[in-house]
C-alpha cells in the first residue's frame, strides 16, 4: 500500500483544481481556430453532441477510475486500470496516462512560457506603435535566434526554463500548491477573460477601418454562433470536434483518474464531475468564442479571419489589435489576454505533473519534493528539444517540427487510443454494474440511467469510429467520395494527414517529390530526419515508463509474496 496520503483539502479547491486542468491554452487557442476552421457554426452541433455522448460518459468514467484506484492507494492510471482488469496487459495500457501528459507537459510549457514572455512585453509596451507585419515578425523571431546571432532563442529558452521551474516548485508542495495555484489562477483568468469579452461584445463596428469598412466584431460571433445542421454529415468536421472534446476536457490523459485518486471513498464525483465539465465548456465555448475572434473580426474582418485563423493569432495578431485601444488600456488588456493564458496553462500544466508524482511516489516511495523535480528533468529532457530544434522555411517562417510531432502523437492520437481503452475497461471487462454503481455511490445527484447504455454502447463506438477514421482519413477528408471509390474499384485514397501516411511521412515525401529547388529538397529531407527524431524521443519515453512499470510490478509481487509467507 502507498505511503501517500495526501488528500484534497476542501470541495471548492478540488473542483477549481480539476476545472484548472481542463481550461486551458487548448479554451481559448485551439477551440476558436478549430471551430473556424471546420466552418464556425457547422463546428457547433457535433461539439456539443460530442460533449454529451463522449465528453460527460468519460469524464465520469475517469472520475469513477481515479477514486476506485485512490482507495487501494493507486494514484496513476498503470496501477488502476491493473486493478480494474486481469490481464496483465492493462498495466501497460495504463502506461499512456503518464507518457502522454510527460510528452504534452513537454511542449505545453513552452507555449505557457510565451504567454510569460508576452506579459512582459505587455507591461513594457514592447508592442507600442508597431505594424501588424512587425508583430507577427516579433513572434517569429522569437521563436528562433531572438536577439542573438547563434541560432539559440535565448529569450525563448530562458522563459521555458522559469516556467519549468515554477511548475516543478508548485508541484513540490503538493496537492496544497496545485489547489492554491487553482484558486489564484482561475478566478483570474474568468476576470481577465471577461474584461476582453466585454470589450470584444462592445467594440461592434468602431475597429472598422479604411481598409476594412464592412468589419465588426458581431461578424465573428454570428459565424460562430449561428448553426449549420449540414455538418452533422461531414466526418472530417465530426472528427475535429471529437479532438477539441478530448483535449480541452483533458480526457484520455490521465490527469483526472490521478486527481480524483486522491478523493475519499464516500466522496462525490457525479456532480463534481459534471461540474468541472461544464465550467470547463462555459470558459470555452462562451469566453472562448468572445476574445479572439470577434476582436479580430472587428479590425480585420471575417474573411481575414477565416483566411488566418491559426494558433499564431493570439501571438502574432492580438497584441498589434490591443495596440489600437489606445495607451495604458493596451497594456491592460495584453497583461490580461497573456496573464489569461498564462493562468489557463499552468493551472493545466500542473495537472500534468501529478500521474508522474503519484507513480513515483506510489512505486517508488519517492518524497513529494523528488518526484516533481525529477518531473521537472524528465521534462526539460523531452521539451528542451522543442525548444532549441526548429526548421526556419525559405519564406522565414520557424516550422517546430518536435513540438508539432509531439503534439500529433501525445497531444491528439494518444488520447483517442487510451479514452478508448479505458472506456472498453470500464464498461465491458471491470463491468457496467459494478462501475455504474462505483460512480453513483456518495452521488450528490441521480444520474440519468441511460447513460448507462451511452457508457456501454455509444461512447466506445464512437471513439472506434473516430479512431478508424484517423487511421484511414480518405484524400482531402472527402469519405463520399472515397466510399463510392470503394465501390468503383478505384479502392480508398489515404490522406496525408491519416495516421497510416503520417507513419511513413508521405506528406513531407510529397512535397519532396514537387519541389525544385535544391535547398527546400535539402530542408525537407533534414525535416524528415527531425520527425524521426521526435518519435525516437516518444517510443523512448513510453519505452522506459514501461521499464518502470514492469519494475514497479515485480516489486509489488516480491512484496505481496514475502507478506502471504510470514
Ligand atoms: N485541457 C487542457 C487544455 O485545454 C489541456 O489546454
Amino acid at each position: 500500500m502507498s505511503a501517500n496520503k495526501e488528500a484534497w483539502g476542501s470541495r471548492v479547491g478540488l473542483i477549481l483544481a480539476m476545472a484548472g486542468n481542463a481550461v486551458g491554452l487548448g479554451n481559448f487557442l485551439r477551440f476558436p481556430v478549430q471551430a473556424v476552421q471546420n466552418g464556425g457554426g457547422a463546428f457547433i452541433i457535433p461539439y456539443l453532441v460530442c460533449f454529451l455522448l463522449m465528453g460527460i460518459p468519460l469524464l465520469w468514467i475517469e472520475w469513477t477510475m481515479g477514486r476506485f484506484g485512490g482507495k487501494q492507494g493507486n494514484h496513476s492510471t498503470p496501477f488502476i486500470l491493473d486493478s480494474m482488469g486481469k490481464l496483465r496487459f492493462w498495466k501497460y495500457f495504463g502506461v499512456f496516462g503518464i507518457f502522454t501528459n510527460v510528452a504534452v507537459a513537454a511542449y505545453y510549457c513552452y507555449i505557457e512560457s510565451w504567454t510569460l514572455s508576452y506579459v512582459f512585453h505587455s507591461v513594457f509596451d514592447t508592442f507600442s506603435g508597431m505594424n501588424q507585419g512587425q508583430v507577427a515578425d516579433f513572434f517569429n523571431n522569437y521563436l528562433k535566434i531572438g536577439k542573438s546571432t547563434t541560432g539559440i532563442p535565448y529569450e525563448a529558452a530562458v522563459f521555458y526554463i522559469l516556467c519549468l521551474l515554477l511548475n516543478t516548485y508548485i508541484l513540490s508542495r503538493g496537492l496544497k500548491g496545485v489547489e492554491k495555484a487553482a484558486k489564484i489562477g482561475v478566478p483570474l483568468l474568468l476576470i481577465f477573460g471577461a474584461f476582453l469579452a466585454f470589450r470584444g461584445l462592445t467594440l461592434g463596428t468602431s475597429g472598422a477601418s479604411a481598409a476594412n469598412p464592412d468589419a465588426s466584431a458581431w461578424d465573428g460571433l454570428n459565424f460562430l454562433w449561428t448553426p449549420q445542421f449540414d455538418s452533422l454529415s461531414n466526418p472530417t468536421v465530426w472528427l475535429a470536434a471529437a479532438g477539441q472534446m478530448f483535449f480541452t476536457l483533458s480526457v484520455g490523459m490521465g490527469t483526472i483518474h490521478c486527481y480524483a485518486s486522491y478523493l475519499k471513498s464516500k466522496d462525490d464525483i457525479a456532480l463534481n464531475a459534471v461540474s468541472a465539465g461544464f465550467m470547463n465548456e462555459f470558459v470555452e465555448v462562451v469566453l472562448g468564442s468572445l476574445i479572439v475572434v470577434p476582436i479580430a473580426a472587428g479590425y480585420l474582418g471575417i474573411d481575414w479571419v477565416k483566411e488566418n485563423a491559426g494558433f499564431g493569432m493570439a501571438f502574432q495578431t492580438m497584441p498589434y489589435l490591443f495596440d489600437q485601444w489606445g495607451a495604458y488600456i493596451s497594456n491592460i488588456a495584453g497583461v490580461f489576454w497573456f496573464g489569461l493564458l498564462f493562468f489557463a496553462g499552468i493551472t493545466s500544466s500542473l495537472a500534468m505533473g501529478t500521474p508522474w508524482m503519484g507513480f513515483m511516489q506510489d512505486e517508488y516511495n519517492f518524497n513529494r519534493k523528488k518526484a516533481a523535480w525529477t518531473f521537472g528533468a524528465v521534462i526539460a529532457f523531452f521539451g528542451l528539444p522543442t525548444v532549441l530544434v526548429y526548421q526556419v522555411m525559405e519564406n522565414g517562417v520557424v516550422d517546430q517540427v518536435l513540438f508539432n510531432e509531439y503534439d500529433y502523437w501525445a497531444g491528439t492520437m494518444s488520447l483517442v487510443v487510451f479514452a478508448l481503452a479505458e472506456a472498453v475497461l470500464f464498461a465491458w471487462i471491470f463491468g457496467i454494474k459494478r462501475g455504474w454503481h462505483e460512480l453513483l455511490s456518495g452521488a450528490d445527484i441521480k444520474v440519468p440511467s441511460f447513460f448507462k447504455g451511452i457508457m456501454l454502447t455509444i461512447t466506445p463506438l464512437l471513439l472506434i469510429i473516430v479512431f478508424l477514421g484517423s487511421l484511414f482519413l480518405p484524400e482531402g477528408g472527402d469519405w463520399a467520395v472515397a466510399i463510392s471509390g470503394l465501390f468503383d474499384g478505384q479502392g480508398w485514397t489515404l490522406d496525408n494527414g491519416s495516421i497510416i501516411q503520417m507513419l511513413q511521412n508521405s506528406g513531407i515525401k510529397a512535397q519532396i517529390a514537387a519541389a525544385t529547388d535544391a535547398n527546400v529538397i535539402a530542408r525537407l529531407e533534414r525535416k524528415i530526419v527531425l520527425v524521426n527524431i521526435a518519435r525516437l524521443l516518444l517510443s523512448t519515453l513510453f519505452v522506459g515508463l514501461s521499464a518502470l512499470v514492469y519494475i514497479a510490478y515485480k516489486k509489488r509481487r516480491r512484496n505481496a509474496l514475502q507478506t502471504a509467507s510470514v
